[in-house]
């Protein structure tokens, strides 16, 4: 067992942590109490990669882990210290590695363990943590758990999954979010049986209630950890519990089905298993897809005292942005009562977008090329100036943009072609659906990173698996590296104004000018540090009306190099100022 020395970005002296240089006192307001509450996994920056799009070494058209190896100077070089890559698992691929086939080995598309190592070597030596993405809702039904469960109703294997005898006739309906038909129920004419598929039929869910499953997901994830690795991303967890009587849910119950799947009994119980085998053995970082139903379920799964999980993500932010625009108003609202809850016990983890998710600047933002930049920069400082951990999308940095797809044939998601299908089967009007789908396909986030002007912008020297964004040529890392004034150095000095200043990681929020419907504006308080962050969510000029006298304030960063000093906001304008 590897025990690791909590190391942060600095040392941990006698109990005196010192962060890049600064000497951190223990803050006094009503955030955290004392010394030991602070942990280098909220004062990360957390960066995604999504490995089959980031850079392909071998000209195959797949990004792999060799890619990622080449651009590590570059991941150093925007200031964040943890990585969380999408899984790389061996895995037939039916969702792009959501489905694993081999939990101890690597897809063959990213390379070997070999490489993983030297990934892994190479990050550290950087100062970079690993964050793993751990997918045991469900495996791939190529698993070898899976070929012995659907061989025999007498396999030792059976109860890894959920099965149902057809000789009882059909289990009460579940709802699938990936399946064609949106059953989760696949018949299997081997044993006569139905199994149990909440995501595509190629990905069985795993039957937790089976002490041997988690005895097996507890040393998959001992094995990773010997490895060296400093976290997990638990993919779909609050699902994976079941009543497995399968009881009728009422009528109309998919429309709502995480109130029926998420947090079921028994979940709690595993977490606080997981966690005394393996989290509480090793200094890593926890973080679970999906929070619950409600504040109280978010709690259990993440105050420290439950001794389950470090983070989870909810999705009531992300949800907020639609084809249609939002309300600003909504958006502060959700994300400050976000806050309020979890001030005093807990800790949040902050995001708008990730690779489940369209681009960022298009769905919160502005992708016109007049407010691309500013609304991409704007929608940054949000993210690196609330409390909470930050979680960054690779590409996001530069501003990338949408897909623009109008073909179905340009889509590559099964999500999104299965639903195709599903909405052609039932006579949808099929103009609408590739309309909201160009919006919001989790496709549009997954185009290769946009390196250079080269072919494929750098990212092959084959065919890419999808297709590279048409606007490569203008939006891309050669060029903004280049331009001080680029989003990507925007977003390398807003990491670095968050890692050299504990007062955006543990300061207390305030919600200023709280009825304004277009400017989003805060505070940050810890010991005598005041920051104050403007952020105009429009695309024309508006005031901010903090209520505070900005005379004597100092702007430590904004996305205008003509900074605004009257609180008057450019289109998109994002200020962080320091008051005291
Ligand atoms: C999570 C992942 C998503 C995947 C699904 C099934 O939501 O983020 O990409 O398709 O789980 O594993």
């Amino acid at each position: 067992m590897i025990m690791k020395k909590i190391t942060l970005s600095g040392v941990i002296i006698a109990g005196i942590l010192l962060v890049s240089g600064l000497s951190c006192r223990a803050p006094k307001n009503d955030q955290t109490k004392d010394m030991t509450d602070r942990k280098w996994w909220k004062e990360a920056v957390v960066y995604q990669i999504y490995p089959r799009s980031f850079m392909d070494s071998d000209g195959d058209g797949i990004g792999d882990l060799k890619g990622i190896i080449s651009k590590l100077d570059y991941i150093q070089s925007l200031g964040v210290n943890v990585v969380w890559l999408n899984p790389i698992y061996s895995s037939p691929n039916d969702d792009n590695g959501y489905d694993v086939s081999d939990y101890r080995n690597i897809m063959k598309d990213f390379g070997t363990m070999a490489d993983f190592d030297a990934m892994l070597k190479g990050m550290h030596e950087r100062g970079i943590k690993l964050v793993m993405d751990l997918v045991v809702n469900h495996s791939s039904d190529e698993h070898e758990w899976f070929k012995q469960s659907r061989s025999s109703r007498n396999s030792p294997y059976r109860n890894y999954y959920h099965w149902w005898n057809a000789d009882k006739g059909k289990p009460s309906p579940r709802y699938s979010l990936f399946d064609v038909n949106h059953d989760a129920w696949m018949y299997d004419s081997t044993t006569n049986a139905y199994y149990l598929h909440y995501f595509s039929r190629k990905q069985p869910d795993l039957n937790w209630e089976n002490p041997k499953v988690r005895q097996e997901v507890f040393d998959i994830m001992k094995f990773w950890v010997d490895k060296g690795i400093d976290g997990f991303r638990l993919d779909a967890f609050q699902f994976a519990a079941k009543d497995t009587t399968f009881p009728v849910l009422p009528q109309g119950y998919e429309k709502e089905f995480t109130k029926y799947y998420a947090m079921q009994p028994g979940l709690h119980e595993y977490l606080k298993e997981m966690n005394k085998e393996v989290l509480s053995k090793y200094d890593v970082m926890s973080v679970a897809e999906g929070a619950g139903n409600s504040f109280k379920d978010a709690h259990e799964l993440v105050d420290a005292d439950r001794n389950e999980l470090n983070m989870a993500y909810a999705f009531e932010g992300v949800d907020i942005a639609k084809p249609e625009g939002y309300s600003v108003l909504h958006f502060k609202e959700v994300f400050s009562k976000w806050d309020s809850v979890f001030a005093q016990k807990g800790w949040l983890s902050i995001f708008l977008a990730n690779h489940d998710q369209a681009r960022l600047v298009s769905r919160f933002g502005n992708d016109d090329p007049k407010f691309r930049e500013v609304s991409s920069k704007m929608l940054t400082t949000f993210i690196m100036t609330m409390r909470g951990t930050p979680y960054y999308y690779n590409g996001d940095e530069l501003g990338m943009t949408n897909a623009g797809f109008t073909d179905i044939k340009d889509y590559r998601d099964k999500a999104t072609l299965n639903e195709y299908q599903h909405q052609k089967n039932i006579g949808a009007n099929m103009a609408e659906f590739m309309k909201q789908t160009a919006f919001s396909s989790r496709d549009n986030g997954r185009t290769p990173f946009q390196w250079n002007s080269n072919a494929n912008a750098g990212f092959t020297i084959g065919t890419p698996w999808i297709k590279v964004n048409n606007n490569y040529k203008t939006i891309n890392e050669a060029i903004q590296d280049k331009d001080p004034n680029s989003p990507l150095n925007y977003f390398r000095r807003i990491v670095k104004l968050r890692k050299d200043n504990p007062v955006l990681v543990y300061g207390k929020y305030t919600l200023v000018d709280k009825s304004n419907p277009d400017v989003y504006a805060y505070t940050r308080e810890l010991d005598s540090r005041k920051f104050l962050i403007l952020l105009n969510f429009r695309s024309e000029a508006r005031t901010a009306n903090s209520g505070l006298d900005l005379s004597k304030a100092k702007v430590l960063i904004d996305n205008y190099t003509e900074p605004t000093t009257d609180g008057k906001l450019k289109p998109f304008e994002a200020v962080v100022y320091q008051l005291e």
